[in-house]
Parts: structure tokens; sequence; C-alpha cells
């Protein structure tokens, strides 16, 4: 919002003469759009299946779709075992560095035969089977792919936890999810520091088994060389483990059906508890495949770089899955972009000679902002196509990417999705037909995708006129429910302006968006709850839940508020309780308590106390006028409130605010 507020949505095409394609473009979507199933039937077909569907979308429970029918697979053989025999076989599947310097480069053939190691380990010394849950929480090492894919090829789930997260979340997320195993590492470098990774996985083992989830064995992945502290008959070092399988292991993949769960992600939502979205073995597989195909089109000799954290689901599609199943040459950071200088990206690329770069705006603007003189230190010539993704990006700084980047001649893939889509949803799609770009949009919905805005009332919405993004017909990257909360995903996803009883299902992404004259998208900011910090997703009420767990305060309400380099960060408005004082200490042990029980990303970057909040009759806390205040915006109708001064007092604590942020 804060973002997207300031655009020119008429922006004229930007140097269209360089990708005249839209007719074409708009050819294949149509035609997509007139038969789905047939679409993605074709599609489909493309990959490798243990036995075809026998139907290509069974609709007959919406919003429960289930795509390929049927359908019996295992990612795994798109992924790895078809690449052997192959000259992919010999290719450096992933450059990985580490953020102090140390390389690693392993081939299609090594991947394979680690995967197999360690699928060979979990089933015969760990004992798990199909359809159990393993909770992954490891840093951007070569043994998170690897961790995954041995997960799926044994038909078990992974649910991924990111690197970030404090022990409390990752306690949480092993709860929901009911994981007996749990993979991790000593450490990890950040910034120049080791973070103590075992030591947050022990306490959420410990709060998870005080909430009734035993984990039986925790896998510790030796990379940083810390000193940790192994509870014996439960942790296990990986590299003994692996040592214990046969040289030559073959796990063979487990058949799984196509609707059969592929992983849990867990992801932000208007309450403080995490969604668990579960993603489909056949649907997924199907989806990303061809949309990584779509926005990347990938070459033999490419050097493809998505500069995301695994932990998250752009990692999940667009650095394992995704560029796996094309044969893809990666690169894969551990650490920190302006580490040990704010060159460390464009020195990598310019060092592996990377043409395809995918990041968030977030990195963007903190690296523009270090200055150009970093940038021109490095040839970038080796570029080809640049991707952005996870908030919206400025014009301005799409253009800065444009030109200081990939100089003027490689396209900006700016790529709308969630992690309940899949992959990406609205984007350009060079490995089609690339159309006319604009700085700020990310242009047309992907084939087979029908998206449109409509007004809150539920009518498509004129054009150039704000309004709620929509999709309109099921795709096969979509989730297939919430963990364990059917009614939950409902509500969260279809009720808004699904209308069941003509048969008419609608998804709803809780997006603002403006769709202009030509039919572009404009994506604007969450319309929900959520955050979206640095391009990570937050809910408010995640972090709310965590200040209120501070035992001086009574109440408290997160806004975002609008910053140059992460987008929006949280300000917690917070009442104390009876008996406690405002004071510098006190905010700085709320911020602390946020950063143990969400993690540091959350950390609200000011504490506001006020001695009330601005509420409803009914008691309602009125976010409405925080969030026009702290963006600056009239704050309209009051009539509700129960208590006018309120109003005041939060005004005058915004102010307070907005010169901190200043002086800062
Ligand atoms: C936002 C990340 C504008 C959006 C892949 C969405 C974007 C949320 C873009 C999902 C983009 C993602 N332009 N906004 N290109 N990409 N978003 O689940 O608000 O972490 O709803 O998935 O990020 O975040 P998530």
């Amino acid at each position: 919002m804060s973002v997207g507020d300031e655009r020119e949505f008429t922006a004229l095409p930007f140097e269209e003469k360089y990708w005249p394609d839209l007719g074409k473009f708009l050819e294949i979507r149509q035609k997509s759009l007139e038969d789905i199933e047939a679409f993605w039937d074709e599609r489909a077909r493309q990959l490798i299946w243990i036995k075809h569907w026998d139907q290509v979308l069974d609709a007959s429970n919406p919003p429960f779709y289930r795509w390929f029918k049927g359908g019996v697979t295992n990612i795994n053989l798109n992924a790895l075992d078809k690449w052997i025999g192959t000259s992919v076989e010999h290719k450096v599947a992933y450059y990985w560095e580490g953020e102090p310097g140390d390389k690693r480069a392993i081939t299609y053939g090594e991947l394979y035969r680690e995967v197999n190691k360690f699928a060979w380990v979990l089933k015969e010394v760990i004992g798990l089977k199909p359809n159990d849950t393993v909770s992954i929480y490891l840093p951007m090492i070569p043994e998170l792919p690897v961790s995954m894919l041995a997960v799926t090829r044994i038909g078990a789930i992974h649910s991924v936890v990111f690197s970030g997260f404090s022990a409390q979340a990752l306690a949480e997320r092993i709860v929901d999810a009911k994981a007996k195993v749990l993979i991790t590492a000593d450490g990890f470098y950040r910034r120049g520091k080791v973070i103590d990774l075992k030591k947050n996985a022990d306490e959420a083992v410990k709060i998870a088994e005080e909430r009734g989830v035993k984990v039986e064995k925790v896998i510790v992945v030796k990379r940083a060389g810390n000193d940790v502290h192994m509870v014996s008959g439960r942790d296990y070092w990986y590299h003994e483990l692996i040592k214990e399988a046969p040289e030559k292991a073959y796990v063979k993949p487990e058949p799984r059906k196509a609707d059969d769960v592929l992983f849990i992600l867990y992801t932000s939502g208007t309450t403080g508890k995490p969604k668990g979205i579960m993603h489909s073995t056949g649907g997924y597989m199907t989806y990303v495949y061809n949309v990584f195909k779509w926005n990347w089109d990938p070459q033999p000799h490419d050097i493809y770089w998505c500069a995301a954290d695994i932990g998250w689901i752009t990692g999940h599609t667009y650095i394992v899955y995704g560029p796996l199943m094309h044969g893809v040459t990666q690169v894969m950071y551990e650490g920190a972009p302006d580490y040990p200088a704010p060159d460390r990206i464009w020195e990598m690329i310019e060092r592996y000679g990377v043409t395809i770069f995918y990041t968030s705006p977030t990195m963007l603007r903190l690296l523009r902002r270090f200055g150009d003189k970093w940038v021109e230190k490095h040839d970038l010539s080796t570029l080809r196509l640049l991707g952005s993704v996870g908030e919206p990006i400025n014009p301005d700084v799409w253009k800065w990417y444009f030109t200081k980047i990939g100089g003027g001649k490689a396209p900006i893939v700016d790529t709308w999705w969630q992690t309940e889509t899949g992959a990406a949803m609205i984007s350009p799609a060079p490995g089609l037909a690339l159309v006319p770009l604009k700085p700020g949009s990310a242009t047309l919905p992907l084939p087979g995708i029908d998206a449109d805005v409509f007004t809150p009332e539920g009518k498509p919405a004129e054009p150039g006129k704000k309004g709620l993004l929509v999709i309109k017909k099921p795709w096969p990257g979509m989730l297939m429910g919430i963990w364990g909360d059917p009614d939950r995903y409902i509500r969260t996803y279809w009720e808004r302006f699904s209308k069941p009883e003509e048969g008419i299902w609608i998804y709803y992404p809780a997006d603002y968006a403006i769709k202009d004259q030509e039919g572009y998208f404009w994506l604007l900011g969450r319309a929900d709850e959520v955050l979206n910090v640095a391009g990570h997703r937050l809910g408010t009420a995640e972090i709310e839940d965590a200040i209120v767990a501070h035992p001086a305060v009574s109440e408290a309400a997160v806004v975002g508020a609008p910053d140059p380099v992460k987008g929006e960060v949280p300000v917690a408005f917070v009442v104390l309780k009876e008996g406690y004082e405002p004071s510098e200490q006190l905010e700085q042990e709320i911020k602390l308590t946020v950063r143990k029980i969400v993690g540091p990303i959350a950390v609200p970057a000011k504490v506001l106390f006020v001695s009330k909040l601005p509420k409803t009759r009914s008691g309602k806390i009125m976010r409405r006028i925080l969030i026009s205040l702290i963006k600056g915006r009239p704050i309209g109708d009051v009539s509700t409130l129960e208590d006018p001064s309120a109003v005041e007092e939060v005004k005058r604590a915004v102010e307070e605010f907005k010169k901190l942020m200043q002086q800062s």
C-alpha cells in the first residue's frame, strides 16, 4: 500500500521496442482460458509420471480442487533421476558459497547420490514412513535442498522453517505439523558472526514436548563447528549417519498420488497462529515446472541465482524444485548481501557469470543506498534476465535495476505470487512471449490464470481503479488447504467473493491491485492485517500476541509504517498495565520479547506507549485509524469511536515517531 500509492498507474510501456510480443502472448493466454483442463493436461505430459491421471481437475468438492486425479509420481523423478545418464549429470547443480567465502560445487550426479544416501538414512536408520512430517530448520547450505529431496523421495512431508525464526516459532510449527523428526545444523554465518542454531532447535524441541509433541530424532548438520550439546539417543550428526549408507545407495522414489501432500510451509495470516499451507505432489510439480520455464526461459549455459532463502516459498519453488526440474546451474549463498562489503552480490554475479538474477525489492533498495560506485566496480554484462519478488517494486527502483544492473538489456520479470499459489501467477513470461514492460507493473496474468480486480462489493473494478485482486479459476499450483484446518482454508481464501449456491468459487489473495486500460496489473500490497517486512510476510496478530506476553503489557496493536528500504516495518502501539510506566528499558524488553517469540524480523521499529487505543463501542481496536495516522492519511469516519481522546493521544505518539524516523 505504502509503496504503491505513489505510482503513476498510467505509465507508458517502457522501451517497448525491445519486446513487442504482446499479441502472441495474448493468444496463448486466451486459448488456455478457453479450456484450462486441456491446457494443463498437455503441460503435465511434459513431466515424468509413474501413472497418468484419470481426470485433469476434480472439481466435485470445491474449493478442495484436486489436480491430476489418479496420477502417480514422485517429484524426485523430475528433479533428479531424469538427469542421470544425461550430460546434465556432470553439470553443476549448485555453486554454493558460504559467507566467509568457503565454496562447494555440487553436480547433479553428486546431488542425486547424496539425496539417495540421506533418503536411505531417513528410511532405514531413522525409520520414517510415507506421510510422516519432518521439520527442517537449516540455513542456506546444500544439505537443505538435499534434505527436502530426500524427504519427498521417501514420500514423507517436509515443513521447512526459516532459520531466522525463533525457538518458540519453530516449536509452534513442530507442534502443529506433529513432526517427530527435526533436521537442523550446529550454526551458520551471518554478518561475520556464528548464529547458534542448535541452541534454538534444542529449546524448540523442549517447548514442543511440553505441548505434547515429542521430537524423537534430531539430525544435526555440522556447518559452523560451534560447540553444541548432543543429546544421546536423540541427536545424530548428519555426516555420521551418511557414512552408514551404502556408497551406491539407491532408494526407489516412493510412488505418490498427485493429490498426496508434497510439503507444508507455514505462512502468516490474520490470527496469531500461522497457517500450514499444503502443496500437492502432482499439481505443484506441473505448475512449477511450467512457470519456471515461462519466467526464465532456461538455457543450458545459464547461471541462475535466486537470492531468496529456501525457508520461504520463493526458495522452495525457485531454488529447489523449479531449477532442478530444468537442470539449471545455480548459485546459492549463505550469508548477508552486504557482507563483507556492499558489493558482495555484484562481485558474485561477476565472478560466477550469473545470467539470471532474481531478488526482492528490499534487497535492491538496500544495495542501491550504498551508492552506484559499488555496482560500477563490477562487470555485470552476463545478466540477461532480472527478477523481482515478494513486494511491490517501486518504479524508480525498477528503472535503477533495469539500467544500472541490467545495462538496459535485461527484461525485468516482476513476479506476483504467494506461498499459497505455488509459483508466479502474474508476471512477464520471456520463455513464452515477452510483453512490453511497464516499470512497477507485474504485467499480465500467466496462461491458465484467470485474474481480475474486484470492487469490495464483488463487481469487476473499472480499469485504473484500485480494488481487490481475485483469481477466478483453479490452477495446478494452488494450495490443497491448510494443514489440519479445512474451515480456515474456506474462510480465508474463498468466503470473501464466492457464491457457492451459484457454483461460483473465487480465490481471494487479500492484495490490493489495479488493472489498467491495457489489462496490466499493478500490485499494491496487502489488504488484510498482514505486513510485508523486507519481503517477509508477518501477521500483525502474531506480533501483538508476542508483545502481550510481556508482563507489563495490557494491550497492543501493530501496524505497518512505510520504510524506504524494507517497504514496511512494524510499529507497536502499547498500553501498559496499571503500575507500569513507559521507559526506554521497557521498550527494549518488549522488542526482546518479540525477538524471542517470533524472531528478529518481527521486532517493531518502535514501541509507542499510549494510555488507550481507539476502539469501537463494542471494544474492537480501530486499526484503520492507526494505519491512517501512521501513513499520514485522513482518518475518515470516526463516529463509531468510543472515546475520541484516544485518537489525539495516538496522533501525538505518531508525530513523535515520525520526528524520530526523520532524525535517523
Ligand atoms: C506480496 C512470496 C507485489 C503480496 C512469493 C502477496 C508482491 C505476498 C509480489 C505473498 C510482487 C509478492 N509485487 N507484491 N511481485 N510478490 N507480493 O506468501 O502482498 O511470502 O500477497 O509469497 O507478497 O507473500 P509470500
